[in-house]
């Protein structure tokens, strides 16, 4: 429900931005999750190495059609590894305006498969199934004037230079500061981009690098990106929060804590708060079923029966039966695939982006469900 509030929040805006706009922006897209049916085969266009740890792979369709997405979306990658198919979820770094290309900037997680095969391996004329895009970590179109405060963290830049490059191209009335947390200088990714982004666009895009180790001359703020270094960086902006200001963050979880923390004392209201968490959902061998269960699906009035054997999931299985169950990302992270448990038990990947209010009314994400009894699900 409460992403359905928010999706139709968000094609409103965009309908009375189109109206109201001169202009109408042909790029800027709703955020509704792209239904089911959205996987596609996409070819590495070409990779740029952004650090020791990082790459960037732009992708196109080999038959030249367009990929939508908006700003802050991310994609699901589904990589063929080691005799495994594994998804994982990577948010867009390049602009929603360009129409043709979507680039997808990895950084290496330690001890990580995917991230190190991709960082190490991936090559120019590659191709990846891509599933998306999904999710709703992206601003409401505007025509007004406001501010957009980014809080970044690492590889959390990728949403948030998407959400920079995109408005800055479409929306002259937005302006945007970011605060980008990082260890180290050479572990910052896009600091040429950014530049060049700060000198092109001047006052509507200000940058402040928080360096946690700076190297001998480092003039600028020095530290973690914490609660204390968040407000001091926002007292610097000297600009007054108000209710045209919207903040959206996407690091570490321990900095988003602080963010959040920090903005709440500051009495920014929760609704003008958006994150992004790339913390991957894991199934838990400890809490994995080992037996196949009866799984009953209650779909557009319609009551259809299929067993799921582990270890594949409610939604796999269900699309292995011909069932079209709604889903985009796959990965825990969008809320499209979301069904009422009406009977029985699941394991669930953790972390994943239901609420808790979503849990109590029942809900869970089929995609990421196994089932631990018999169970009956009712599809919204
Ligand atoms: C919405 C979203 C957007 C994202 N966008 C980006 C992006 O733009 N750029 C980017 O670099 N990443 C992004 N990520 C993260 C990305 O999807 C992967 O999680 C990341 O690349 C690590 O995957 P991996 O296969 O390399 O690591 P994995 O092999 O999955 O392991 C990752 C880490 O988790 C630990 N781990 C493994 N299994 C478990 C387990 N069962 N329980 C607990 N911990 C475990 C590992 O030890 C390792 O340290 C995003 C994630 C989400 C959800
Ligand atoms: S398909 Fe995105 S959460 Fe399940």
């Amino acid at each position: 429900m409460l992403s359905s509030l928010r999706a139709l929040k968000r094609d409103l805006a965009a309908i009375a931005t189109t109206l109201g706009a001169s202009r109408p922006s042909p790029v800027v897209q709703t955020t509704r999750p792209v239904p089911a049916r959205a996987h596609r085969r996409l070819r590495v266009a070409s990779i740029v190495r952004e650090t020791a740890d990082a790459v960037t792979l732009v992708l196109e369709d080999p038959a030249g059609a367009p990929i939508r997405f908006s700003p802050g979306q991310f994609f699901t990658l589904v990589v063929p590894l080691e005799g495994e198919v594994i998804k994982r979820a990577y948010s867009a770094s390049s602009s929603a305006a360009d129409g043709q290309r979507v680039a997808v900037t990895i950084k290496r997680t330690p001890d990580g498969r995917v991230s190190k095969y991709l960082v190490e391996k991936a090559r120019a004329g590659d191709s990846f199934e891509v599933l998306g895009p999904s999710g709703s970590f992206t601003p409401v179109p505007a025509t007004h004037e406001r501010l957009l405060v980014l809080v970044g963290g690492g590889s959390g830049i990728t949403p948030l230079l998407s959400i920079t490059r995109t408005l800055l191209a479409t929306e002259p009335a937005t302006r945007i500061a970011l605060v980008y947390g990082n260890r180290a200088r050479e572990d910052v990714i896009f600091w040429d981009a950014l530049e060049s982004l700060a000198t092109t666009h001047g006052p509507r895009f200000r940058i402040r690098h928080v360096l946690e180790q700076p190297s001998a001359g480092w003039a600028d703020p020095a530290g973690r990106l914490d609660g204390e270094a968040l407000a001091r960086e926002l007292d610097a902006l000297g600009e007054p929060d108000g209710p045209t200001t919207d903040y959206f963050l996407c690091g570490p979880e321990p900095m988003m804590r602080a963010a959040r923390a920090c903005l709440e004392g500051r009495g920014v209201a929760a609704a003008r708060v958006h994150q992004e968490s790339f913390a991957a959902a894991h199934a838990s061998a400890a809490s994995a079923p080992t037996s196949p269960q009866l799984v009953t699906v209650l779909i557009r009035g319609d009551q259809k029966q299929f067993v799921v054997a582990p270890p594949r999931t409610v939604l796999e299985t269900a699309l292995d039966a011909g069932i079209d169950m709604p889903f985009s990302c796959t990965v825990g992270g969008c809320g499209t695939c979301r069904v009422r448990l009406v009977e029985g038990h699941v394991a669930m990947e953790e972390p994943n982006c239901l609420t808790a209010d979503e849990r109590t009314q029942g809900y869970v994400l089929a995609c990421v469900a196994r089932p631990a009894s018999p169970c009956t699900f009712e599809v919204p």
